[in-house]
C-alpha cells in the first residue's frame, strides 16, 4: 500500500491525456489506397485539433510500425512534419513486431519520466495493404551495379546475366526468420501444447465478435474513433471497424478449414486476427503539464514491463512473462485489475496465456515464482471485443489496446487496468494503467 501512495504522488507521473484511432479496416478493402504515413497523419492531425494543443508545446513524436516503407523509413518524422508539428521537434520510429506501438508509448513515458519532455505524441500506423515488395537479391545487385555504370552500355551490362527467376518479387511472409514458421503455425503449436481445443478457440472468437458488435451498436468505440474519408472521392465517411461480424454463429466458425495445418490443425481464419490497416495515437504529458494546460487525463501510467522468451519454444506467450513483472512493479496483484485488455492474435494464444497466468507449473518452471498470478475472471477481459473481431494493424494494435483500456476504465469508473500484447520474436509487453 505504501508503494501505491508513493507512485501516485511522483512528480513525473505520466498522464495519458487523449487518444484516437482510425477505424481498423480489413486489408485490401476501404483503406487499400492509403499508406501508413497517411493513416498516421490522419490520427495525428485530429489529435492535435481535438486537444487544441499548441503544436509548439509538443516535445517529441514517436510512432511504431512493422512493415516499414523504404520511402518513409522514419515514419514518425514524416507524420509529425505532415501534421504541422514544428520542424524543430524530434521524431523517431520504433519497431518491435505487434508491440511496436507499446514501445512508442513507453518510450514516450520514459522521456517524460526522465524530465526530457513534457508532451509527447506516441502511436502506431500500419498499412498491410501497402506491404513492401522487394526484387530478388540478384536483381537488386544488378540494379546496384548498373547504377555505378558510366555509359549506357555499362549500365545495361549487369542485366545481361539476368534469369527469369531474378525478376520474381520477394514478398514478405508473416514468418519468423529464427524459426521459419508463420505465426499461425506457431499458434497451432501453442494450441497443441496447451491443449486448447478447436471448440474453445471458436467460442473465444465468437465472444470477440459478439462483444465488439454489441459495443459498436452501443457506440462505445465512438470516443476513440475518428471518421475517415478515403480517396478517390473522399465522400463516404468510414466510422467503424469493418471486420466485426454482427450475425456470426458458432456453426459458421466450425465450418472453416484449418489454415496452418490443413490435416490436423485447429487455427482458422475465424479464430485468428484478420490482416488490417489502421493507425492509433495517444498524447502523453507529465501530470504537472497536463494540469497546467487544463486537461483532464484519461488515466495515468502505473508501471510497465517487457519480457522475451525463446520463439522456438513459445512464440506468443509474452504476456505470461511480462505481466508478473509489471504487476510487481505496480505493487498490485492480478485480482486488483478492474479490466484487462489482451491483444487477440489468435484465440489459441489468448487462451494459452490466460491458462499460464493460473498455472502453478508455468509459474514455478518458467518464472521461478512460487505462486501463479491466479485465475482470470473473463468478465473483465476484452469486454468490448478484441483484435480477432476489431482487426489487427500490426504496428497500431498495442496503442489501440491501451486506448480501449483507458476508455473502459473511464466508462466503468474503475481504477486499475492491464493492457498486454504478445509479439513475434517471443516478445511480450504489459502496461498497468490507473484512472485516478
Ligand atoms: C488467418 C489469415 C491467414 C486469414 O487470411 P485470409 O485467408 O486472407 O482470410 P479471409 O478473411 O479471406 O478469410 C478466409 C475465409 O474465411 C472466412 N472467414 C474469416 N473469418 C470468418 C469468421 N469469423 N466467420 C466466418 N467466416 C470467416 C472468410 O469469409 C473467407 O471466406 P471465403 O474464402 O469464402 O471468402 C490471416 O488473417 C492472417 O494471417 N492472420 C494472422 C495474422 C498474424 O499472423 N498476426 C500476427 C499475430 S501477432
Amino acid at each position: 500500500m505504501e508503494q501505491l501512495v508513493s507512485q501516485n504522488t511522483s512528480p513525473r507521473r505520466v498522464a495519458i491525456v487523449y487518444g484516437l484511432r482510425t477505424p481498423f479496416i480489413k486489408s485490401g478493402t476501404l483503406f487499400r489506397d492509403l499508406s501508413s504515413l497517411e493513416l498516421g497523419k490522419m490520427v495525428c492531425d485530429e489529435l492535435i485539433e481535438r486537444t487544441e494543443i499548441d503544436p509548439s508545446d509538443i516535445d517529441k513524436v514517436i510512432f511504431g510500425t512493422v512493415l516499414p516503407s523504404i520511402k518513409t523509413s522514419n515514419l514518425a518524422r514524416e507524420i509529425a512534419l505532415g501534421s504541422g508539428v514544428p520542424a524543430s521537434v524530434p521524431a523517431f520510429t520504433v519497431t518491435s513486431a505487434c508491440s511496436s506501438a507499446a514501445q512508442a508509448f513507453t518510450s514516450a513515458a520514459e522521456t517524460i519520466m526522465a524530465g526530457d519532455s513534457e508532451v509527447v505524441i506516441a502511436g502506431g500506423a500500419e498499412s498491410i495493404s501497402d506491404f513492401p515488395v522487394l526484387f530478388s537479391k540478384n536483381f537488386r545487385s544488378m540494379l546496384f551495379d548498373s547504377s555505378k555504370g558510366k555509359g549506357l552500355l555499362q549500365k545495361a551490362k549487369p542485366f545481361l546475366k539476368m534469369g527469369v527467376g531474378d525478376i520474381s518479387p520477394d514478398v514478405p511472409a508473416i514468418a519468423e526468420r529464427s524459426t521459419g514458421l508463420t505465426l499461425g503455425e506457431s499458434a497451432e503449436i501453442m494450441a497443441r501444447r496447451n491443449q486448447i481445443s478447436r471448440g474453445d478457440q471458436d467460442e473465444f472468437a465468437l465472444r470477440s465478435h459478439t462483444l465488439a458488435s454489441k459495443a459498436q451498436k452501443e457506440e462505445i468505440y465512438r470516443r476513440e474513433l475518428l471518421k475517415t474519408y478515403v480517396p478517390p472521392n473522399f465522400d463516404e465517411p468510414i466510422h467503424n471497424d469493418n471486420s466485426v461480424r454482427d450475425e456470426l454463429s458458432i456453426e459458421q466458425l466450425t465450418e472453416l478449414d484449418p489454415l496452418f495445418d490443413k490435416e490436423y490443425g485447429t487455427v482458422t481464419a475465424g479464430n485468428s486476427a484478420p490482416l488490417s490497416d489502421g493507425a492509433c495515437a495517444l498524447i502523453l504529458m507529465s501530470e504537472q503539464r497536463a494540469r497546467a494546460l487544463g486537461y483532464k487525463p484519461l488515466g495515468y501510467l502505473r508501471s510497465y514491463a517487457y519480457a522475451a522468451s525463446d520463439p522456438r519454444e513459445e512464440l506468443l506467450m509474452g504476456p505470461a512473462y511480462s505481466t508478473p513483472i509489471a504487476l510487481d512493479k505496480a505493487g498490485l496483484l492480478l485480482k486488483d485489475m478492474d479490466l484487462i485488455e489482451i491483444h487477440e492474435a489468435f484465440s489459441a494464444q489468448v487462451l494459452s496465456n490466460i491458462r499460464a497466468f493460473a498455472s502453478r507449473s508455468f509459474s514455478e518452471e518458467k518464472l521461478s515464482r512460487a505462486k501463479p498470478l491466479g485465475e482470470v475472471n473473463m468478465d473483465y477481459v476484452n469486454v468490448t471485443g478484441g483484435s480477432i473481431a476489431l482487426g489487427h494493424p500490426f504496428g497500431a494494435t498495442a496503442a489501440r489496446v491501451i486506448l480501449t483500456l483507458l476508455h473502459g476504465l473511464q466508462r466503468r469508473q474503475a481504477n486499475f487496468g492491464l493492457a498486454t500484447v504478445c509479439a513475434a520474436g517471443g516478445l511480450g509487453v504489459s502496461v498497468i494503467l490507473e484512472r485516478e
